[in-house]
């Protein structure tokens, strides 16, 4: 470990982009001795790292920048462990914190059902076109053009990551009557015990008439869908990212939404979200012209990075996270994440 603890001391910790419903789950657990909390609304910045000055934690989720800028001014103001809220560290400068002496620690997995059922809510939204009906409804129409779906049982399933969220999404799609298939560096067995082959990443898009993220992002996977693997998938097929922004091309996935190459969209992610997702900017003109013209096709919903967010994932993430900040406290770290 790098950066030893002090037993005696009060574990100051600050949470960052803090909403009223992480002050609840952090609430209602069960709270270590020695750990006191500090909810911050901000987001962590540069603009706001000093806010985290003498305290010894740091409790940071997806959208606070821990670039390795921010981690100096935090290391300089005595934080000694960043606990991130989340499973992915994508947002973590790893070598930075530990050339800073700054341990990093996470929640490996709080609730695989959580995601894994908002991408199925994604798919069966798009598919029977539910933002649609149900606006229209609202509206006293009540006419059925342009709803018309498809059956899911028999379709095709392509899934990019198998790990614990790809492994749930597939027993889900499983139960639907899909056909499964499967693209990860590392088969896993369970999955395959469900009857999914697993391809090479061309293949899969070629096959499937659904596709769905759920792999880290990581150098390799950066704009793993683009305008070539786009072209790869079969006309109208169907896409859905619940992983991270940066797994797609953004403005790829809008040219071939025009052309109709892609027949449906859903995402939970966007590469440009920090600046824009977990707050209300609904009075405010949207500066992102990528996201405002996704924001314009029928054939498309995104939601607002909330994937995450059930009592029971919430709850586990609390839970978790306080775990992890006692287990290093007394010099014996869990769940840390190594550069
Ligand atoms: P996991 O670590 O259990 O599984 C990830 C799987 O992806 C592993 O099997 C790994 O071998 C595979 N993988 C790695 N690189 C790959 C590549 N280039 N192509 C295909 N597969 C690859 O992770 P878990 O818990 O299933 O989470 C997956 C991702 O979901 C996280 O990294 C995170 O980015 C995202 N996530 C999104 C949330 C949301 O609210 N939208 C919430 C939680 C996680």
């Amino acid at each position: 470990m790098l950066g030893a603890p002090n037993k005696d001391a009060a574990m100051r910790t600050i949470l960052f982009s803090s909403q009223n419903y992480d002050r609840e789950s952090f609430l209602g657990a069960q709270l270590p001795a020695g750990i006191e909390l500090q909810f911050q609304a901000a987001r962590l910045s540069l603009d706001t790292a000093a806010l985290a000055e003498r305290h010894e934690v740091v409790c940071a989720f997806i959208n606070d920048d821990l670039s390795a800028p921010v981690l100096e001014q935090l290391a300089a103001g005595g934080t000694r462990l960043i606990a991130l809220r989340s499973a992915g560290y994508n947002h973590v400068n790893l070598s930075a914190a530990q050339r800073l002496g700054l341990d990093v620690v996470r929640v490996p997995a709080y609730s695989p059902h959580a995601v894994a059922e908002h991408a199925v809510a994604l798919i069966l939204a798009l598919n029977r076109r539910l933002h649609r009906a149900y606006n229209r409804t609202r509206e006293g129409d009540f006419t059925l053009h342009g709803l018309t779906g498809f059956d899911l049982v028999g379709k095709t399933v392509g899934i990019v990551g198998t790990g614990q969220i790809g492994a749930t999404f597939a027993r889900i799609m499983a139960g639907f009557g899909c056909q499964l298939l499967a693209y990860d560096p590392f088969p896993n067995p369970a999955v395959e015990a469900l009857g999914a082959r697993y391809l090479d990443l061309p293949e899969l898009l070629a096959q499937s008439q659904i596709i769905s993220l759920h792999c880290p992002l990581t150098e390799d996977s950066r704009y793993l869908i683009n305008q070539q693997s786009l072209a790869h998938m079969q006309p109208g097929a169907m896409l859905i990212n619940t992983g991270r922004g940066g797994l797609v091309d953004t403005p790829a996935l809008i040219e071939a939404l025009k052309s109709g190459q892609l027949g449906y969209l859903g995402l939970d992610v966007y590469e440009e979200e920090a600046q824009l997702f977990f707050e209300d900017r609904s009075d405010l003109p949207l500066q992102d012209d990528v996201l405002a013209r996704l924001l314009t096709f029928p054939n498309v919903i995104v939601t607002a990075h909330q994937a995450f967010l059930t009592r029971e994932a919430l709850a586990a993430i609390a839970e978790t996270t306080l775990h992890n900040i006692a287990s290093w406290a007394t010099g014996q770290p869990q769940n840390r994440v190594h550069g």
